[in-house]
């Protein structure tokens, strides 16, 4: 366990090594466990104050962050950018420093500075930039809540739902965990799954990753799968590569679709003609392992990315447990490294 993360930010899994990342676990479920006998945490972080600018809509982030702030006994301050003068142009630096004189954390949603921030373009890695760019000039710690790379806090969550239900995370290990593509119109970021073969190899699970084979469309960026191959070969994980979904969900134990694209009018031209083989159902489920469960981020484009009976299907769908756990994996990092 590494317990002197004090001070860190939390803005990329690459950035935490393998002990690291099981210490957020590990904590995250001590304090769900103290949340289930109703003990008080409100001590942890009584007075602190976390600031949340989201530059787009969040449900599961918003409240999960909200509730856990106030849990440790803290108390959150939430913003868009049009609610500060961002809006008129201030900088980021100058935005830096005026956050770290009155918050103890901040935490930031930003992923595409055309739409979101009316920049005049945007490129992929600029809002990283951003979020780094902000941690370099606040001196307190900043979390990402979604980049146009990355949506760390929720991969954590993710893994430590799967580690509740294959009891632990040496028996996580030993399953086929598929982090599949699925269809919807909108071209969504690829944080997700980047997040999940990165961190996922770094704590050692058998990742395969799977999208239709239409080259610089559904590929994700090298950076993380080269970073990947090689934690997965020093953890003993591993990374697979599958462009039929029919043979990546034979026997696998976790089937987590969702959609991405990077590239918007390509995908638009292409993607509809994976839609139905690639919307997972129970049709799935019938050459994935008897136990094998049904993960989603969410919010779930339903009957594009997944079947409404599947998604209902309180045997196989744990999505519900999964937004749950942002709320714990959150109040694990916010107590670590906001104390
Ligand atoms: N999964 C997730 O980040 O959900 P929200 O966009 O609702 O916050």
């Amino acid at each position: 366990m590494k317990t002197d993360l004090r001070g860190r930010d939390f803005i990329s899994v690459l950035d935490f090594n393998r002990e690291e990342l099981e210490t957020i676990l590990d904590v995250a479920k001590w304090l769900k466990m103290r949340n289930a006998v109703g003990e008080p945490q409100a001590e942890i972080l009584k007075g602190k104050v976390l600031g949340l600018l989201f530059a787009s809509p969040s449900t599961r982030t918003r409240l999960s962050f909200q509730t856990g702030i106030v849990q440790l006994g803290g108390s959150a301050q939430v913003y868009n950018p049009e609610e500060l003068q961002l809006s008129h142009k201030e900088s980021w630096k100058d935005t830096a420093e005026m956050i770290s004189r009155f918050l103890d954390g901040f935490a930031i949603r930003l992923y595409d500075l055309k739409t979101q921030m009316g920049a005049e373009t945007y490129e992929y890695g600029d809002a990283r930039n951003v979020v780094r760019g902000i941690a370099e000039y606040a001196n307190i710690p900043v979390i990402n809540m979604l980049d146009d790379k990355e949506h760390p806090c929720q991969i954590m969550g993710d893994i430590l739902t799967m580690m509740e239900k294959f009891g632990g995370l040496e028996h996580a290990r030993n399953k086929k965990i598929v982090m599949s593509w699925a269809y919807d119109e909108r071209a969504k970021s690829a944080g997700v799954p980047q997040t999940m073969i990165a961190a996922g190899s770094t704590l050692g699970l058998n990742i395969t990753l799977a999208y239709p084979d239409e080259p610089g469309l559904y590929d994700l960026d090298s950076e993380y799968v080269d970073f990947a191959r090689k934690a997965a070969t020093e953890s003993g994980g591993s990374l697979s590569i599958e462009h039929d979904i029919w043979k990546a969900s034979k026997d696998a134990d976790v089937i987590y679709a969702k959609s991405w694209a990077r590239n918007p009018d390509k995908h638009a031209e292409v993607g509809k003609k994976y839609k139905d083989d690639w919307c997972i159902s129970h049709e799935h489920f019938k050459v994935a392992s008897k136990n094998a469960v049904y993960m989603h981020c969410l919010p779930a484009r339903r009957n594009f990315e997944v079947t409404d009976l599947l998604i209902d299907d309180p045997k196989i769908s744990i999505v519900n447990d999964e937004a749950e756990n942002r709320l714990h994996v959150q109040k694990a990092i916010m107590s670590l490294i906001m104390r």
